[in-house]
């Protein structure tokens, strides 16, 4: 469909409902999530109580139609609840990213109505959290080079491979697993798969120790021989690897709200601390050098903040949006950089601690140019588009 959107400042008037999601997420954050952010970061412990709760207040299935347990909500308002968890935990916001955004809506609208009874309906309660079980450990970028199979026997697969840095890892119970079935096909002989926790022969690998996002669980993940019933594949045979890129479109708007929140949470607590902070006898916000620097982290953060609720708008009207959710990732995750860099400078060796925030919100940004998709490859999806 043509690209309709008007930037005009009246698209994005925002609604009751989405400034009270706003307000929902910003309150969470700051009571529940921001006690123990520092402990969590450092000790490597995901926030699974945080997560439970996170579920309860419908932050887990926020787009999900009411009749699966869901939200019922728009992508806009989950753009907001994105961006104000983000500000605060960014290890809580990839579990919730990963599972409205991949595991819930890949569901939802490519699963069968046995698939959504059994699964969905827990899923978008945060009764249970999924993961979305794409990259391996020689095909990251090169989504289609998938060395996992799943081998036709009839009634079920039989599944074998590794998968790698798989967010949730441990904490899933529900894992979307993309594989080959025909290699003599390429990208039309990829399938994907529901695994449930507990299948044997499925292992939990081990845990990355990583950067940044350290609360949350990136893990590898092991098959061998798992029988997978056949009604658990998602769509027509042969749709795995379409199904993982039309999913990763809407996901790569969750992963452009958490850079802009990790931005906006970093530069909140800049212009804050450059209020306070006294140097040659003013606070430093009175000094030419900081003003310019908050001023272009600003303006960084709104033109994220417009691309970010653009992509959501035009999926909201059922518009192509894989180009603008490519673009909001490409530059929010630049922004999320810059910031953070910006943010700890400004606060000068206190920035450079961890009771500041800054640091983890300038570790947390990096993974924003990694994860579904690295820039490289928003690049590749931005210019085909142009050039199609
Ligand atoms: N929607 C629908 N179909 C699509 C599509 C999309 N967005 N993108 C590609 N396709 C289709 C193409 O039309 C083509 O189909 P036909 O042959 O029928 O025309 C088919 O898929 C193959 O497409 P390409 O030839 O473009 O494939 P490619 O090998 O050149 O790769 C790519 C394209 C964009 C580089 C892709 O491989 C890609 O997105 N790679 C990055 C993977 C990624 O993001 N991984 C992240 C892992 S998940 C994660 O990080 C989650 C987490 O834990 C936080």
């Amino acid at each position: 469909m043509e690209n309709t959107f008007v930037a005009s400042p009246l698209s994005f008037q925002l609604t009751e409902e989405q400034l009270a999601v706003q307000a929902a997420a910003r309150d969470f954050a700051r009571t529940e999530l921001l006690p123990g952010v520092i402990e969590r970061d450092e000790h490597q412990v995901f926030p699974k109580e945080q997560i439970r709760k996170m579920g309860e207040l419908g932050f887990m299935g926020m787009m999900v139609s009411e009749q699966y347990g869901g939200g019922g909500m728009d992508t806009v308002s989950y753009v907001l609840a994105m961006e104000e968890i983000s500000k605060i935990d960014a290890s809580a916001s990839v579990c919730m990213s990963v599972n409205n955004s991949l595991v819930c809506w890949g569901l939802e609208n490519f699963g069968t109505e046995a698939q959504k009874q059994k699964y969905l309906t827990r899923l978008a309660t945060g009764e249970i959290i999924g993961a979305f079980c794409l990259s391996e450990p020689e095909a990251g970028s090169d989504a289609t080079s998938q060395r996992t199979t799943a081998v036709d026997m009839g009634d079920h697969y039989l599944l074998n491979g590794t998968k790698n840095w798989i967010t949730n890892g441990s904490s899933a119970s529900v894992y979307l697993v993309v594989a080959q079935t025909y290699p003599e096909k390429g990208h039309k002989g990829i399938n994907a798969l529901i695994v449930e926790r507990g299948m044997p022969g499925f292992e939990i690998g081990k845990k990355e120790n990583k950067l940044g996002i350290r609360g949350s669980d990136t893990h590898s993940l092991m098959f061998t021989d798992v029988k997978v019933p056949k009604e658990n594949r998602i769509g027509e045979d042969g749709f795995g690897f379409k199904f993982a890129m039309k999913t990763l479109d809407g996901g790569r708007i969750g992963i452009a709200s958490q850079a802009l929140g990790i931005a906006s949470g970093a530069y909140e607590l800049a212009l804050a601390y450059a209020k306070e902070r006294k140097a040659f006898g003013k606070p430093i916000s009175e000094h030419q050098a900081i003003q310019f620097k908050l001023a272009d982290m600003a303006t960084q953060i709104e033109a994220a903040r417009l691309l970010c609720l653009k992509a959501a708008y035009l999926k909201d009207q059922h518009a192509d949006y894989a180009r603008a959710a490519a673009m909001a990732k490409l530059y929010a995750s630049q922004v999320a950089m810059d910031v953070t860099v910006e943010a700890v400078q400004v606060h000068g060796g206190y920035g450079y601690v961890k009771e500041y925030h800054v640091e983890r919100l300038m570790r947390d940004a990096k993974i924003t140019q990694i994860y579904e998709g690295t820039s490289e490859i928003q690049k590749i999806v931005i210019a085909r588009d142009l050039l199609r």
